[in-house]
């Protein structure tokens, strides 16, 4: 099975680039693949002009601190050892700040995602879910990140936590320039967190472009039917809903031939059954790949 297949992308200093797309569909095995916490079988990631792959151990674990994922489970990147104390000094010794000073920092980290400083002796399995999300952004963003990849950063939050978390990326990201791959399921978060999105559906890209021009005009079938769908939760709009999306993805490891929409797609011609389309340029930096369009 392909989880990932023939994508391409690049994202720059201070961008926000979005990934959208059902369960599934390969997001986060991209996520990883660019962190190269996986080893692509085929293909390339490259950093600041240097190839991840060709990269010695020792030269990628300098990188590291760099290259920082956020995920909605952030168990596994919490060592179960560590008090949050030592979770949260370490980057900043890493970095070279004044044992006087990091104190004070790591109270002014909790602050900005709403922890108190009672949970400075508790370790990663004494924290909720919540709590423990929110100790791995902060570490992560502690290291001065180039580039993040947010993963379903804020799913498990309250809202008002939601917005604190959101607010935190995008200050990172213009203050300090990070790069940030934003994935999310949720179209309103990635509509005001980024500025270019791809949509993926079973390991590829449908649509990439420019995220206000997504919204405003998708040109894929299966865009169409995630902005209707979208759309058919404001009661106004409720004539939405007969383009809303329906069915289940199919499996991955078994993806149609043709275009790889075409069981779901109400506009499928005999074309779309046997020949895939590819990602197509149709001006305004938009890429769609669809017979159709
Ligand atoms: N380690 C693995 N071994 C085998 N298959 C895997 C592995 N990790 C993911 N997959 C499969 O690869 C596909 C893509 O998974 P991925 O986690 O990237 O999806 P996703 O888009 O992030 O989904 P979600 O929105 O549910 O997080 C899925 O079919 C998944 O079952
Ligand atoms: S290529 Fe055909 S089946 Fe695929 S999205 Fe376009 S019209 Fe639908
Ligand atoms: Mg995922």
């Amino acid at each position: 099975m392909r989880a990932v297949d023939g994508v391409s992308l690049s994202i720059s200093r201070g961008e926000s680039f979005g990934l959208v797309g059902e369960s599934g569909c390969g997001k986060s095995t991209l996520g990883k693949l660019l962190l190269r916490m996986l080893e692509p079988t085929a293909g390339r990631v490259s950093y600041q002009g240097s190839d991840l792959g060709l990269l010695s151990e020792g030269d990628m674990k300098g990188l590291r601190p760099k290259l920082q994922p956020i995920f909605q489970d952030a168990d596994g990147s919490l060592d179960p050892r560590y008090t949050v104390y030592r979770l949260l000094a370490e980057p900043l010794q890493i970095q070279g700040m004044e044992r006087r000073k990091i104190g004070g920092m790591i109270q002014d980290l909790l602050g900005r995602v709403n922890l108190g400083t009672e949970l400075l002796e508790r370790h990663p399995h004494e924290l909720s879910g919540g709590q423990r999300q929110r100790i791995g952004l902060v570490r992560a963003l502690a290291m001065k990140p180039d580039f993040i990849v947010a993963d379903e950063p804020a799913a498990s939050l309250d809202l008002s936590v939601q917005a604190q978390v959101l607010d935190l990326l995008n200050s990172v990201r213009e203050r300090d320039g990070a790069g940030l791959l934003y994935v999310s399921h949720n179209l309103r978060m990635v509509r005001l967190m980024t500025q270019r999105l791809a949509i993926m559906y079973l390991g590829k890209f449908m649509e990439t472009g420019d995220t206000e021009s997504f919204f405003t005009k998708p040109m894929h079938p299966y865009s169409q039917m995630l902005v209707s769908s979208l759309l058919s939760l404001d009661p106004a709009k409720r004539r939405a809903r007969k383009n809303m999306i329906t069915g289940e993805p199919p499996d991955p490891s078994d993806a149609p031939g043709g275009c790889r929409f075409h069981p779901r797609c109400p506009y499928r011609k005999p074309l779309c059954l046997h020949e895939e389309p590819g990602l197509k340029d149709v001006g305004n930096s938009t890429k769609v790949a669809c017979h159709l369009v």
